[in-house]
């Protein structure tokens, strides 16, 4: 029998997972203590059961890794069977490699503590970069988002043919993230995509330039498309360059929206157009913004799941 069980980060999306799945969300609780500790009890019998675990690791990342760390401990004392994560947003994730000398590898310290505490599989959506993949030795699935996302946007454009759409990576390492969305987008016609250079300060946060960009997006609607926002520069530096190229107008499809506090802001008063993401962050009362559009996720994560109920 399968429980499942939520995290504290997106309650709303495993309400709305726990809905398509018809299964209820099993009883917990967590307990933060005024100085910042967390505490998790399982209040629910799930000996020999497998359990479920969604929880989003965005902002604030570490709080909510810790979260389900402890949730997965209480659950294996519990006797569970297996103990499956569903992090939608796997925070830490573009941290990945040493950009600089010196420099944690983070992400794959959150995987060694993943595979350590005792989960049976992962899945995530829209994984920064697909060789971190690699780095997991338990079962791992990564859900593909931008079918939703293109679909969305479809409806939105309307006419969608390779005349009059371009689609763009905002940065080299997005390229083949966008030929993902560009196949579903186009039905797999013939087509090419164009890139933006990007250039990142790496002695300071949240800095980049887009310093050109490749491709024709001239007298066409461009559509950006990226992983994660969270300060919205490469996003709003892409679609200038795309509107100095000579694109008619910019639309984005992100997964995950991470923000940063100043983001929304900015993003409703940049040239982008609409911003096509999903709830796999929950979205705040004060992050809401007119040109953002969310697109729920849950169903496609319920897909994935169903066979387990
Ligand atoms: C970079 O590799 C990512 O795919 C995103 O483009 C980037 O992290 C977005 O961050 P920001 O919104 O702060 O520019």
């Amino acid at each position: 029998m399968l429980k499942l069980f939520s995290g504290t980060a997106n309650p709303g999306l495993t309400k709305q997972i726990s809905e398509s799945l018809n299964i209820p969300i099993a009883k917990s609780e967590v307990v933060r203590f005024e100085n910042s500790e967390i505490r998790v009890r399982i209040e629910e019998d799930v000996k020999h059961s497998d359990c479920l675990v969604i929880q989003p690791t965005a902002n604030p990342s570490d709080t909510h890794l810790m979260e389900l760390f402890f949730f997965c401990d209480a659950l294996r004392r519990q006797e569970a069977k297996k103990v499956i994560a569903v992090i939608p947003y796997f925070g830490y994730a573009r941290q990945d490699i040493q950009h600089r000398p010196g420099e944690c590898v983070s992400a794959n310290v959150i995987i060694r503590f993943l595979e350590s505490i005792g989960l049976y599989k992962v899945y995530v959506v829209n994984l920064h970069d697909e060789a971190t993949e690699g780095v997991f030795s338990i079962p791992f699935k990564n859900i593909n988002a931008f079918p939703i996302l293109a679909t969305e946007i479809k409806k939105y454009i309307g006419d969608v043919s390779v005349e009059k759409v371009a689609v763009v990576s905002p940065d080299h390492g997005g390229v083949e993230r966008a030929r993902k969305f560009s196949d579903v987008l186009f039905d797999n016609a013939d087509h090419t995509i164009a890139v933006v250079e990007k250039k990142r300060d790496m002695q300071h946060i949240h800095q980049s330039v887009a310093l050109d960009l490749y491709g024709d997006v001239k007298r066409k609607t461009a559509i950006l498309v990226d992983d994660v926002i969270t300060s919205g520069g490469t996003l709003m530096h892409a679609a200038q360059l795309c509107l100095d190229h000579g694109a008619t107008r910019v639309i984005t499809a992100v997964v995950h929206h991470d923000f940063g506090p100043k983001a929304p802001n900015e993003l409703q008063a940049s040239p982008i157009e609409k911003i096509f993401t999903t709830n796999t962050v929950l979205l705040k009362e004060e992050q809401k913004f007119e040109k953002l559009v969310e697109v729920s996720v849950a169903p496609l994560i319920a897909e994935e799941l169903k066979h387990l109920v």
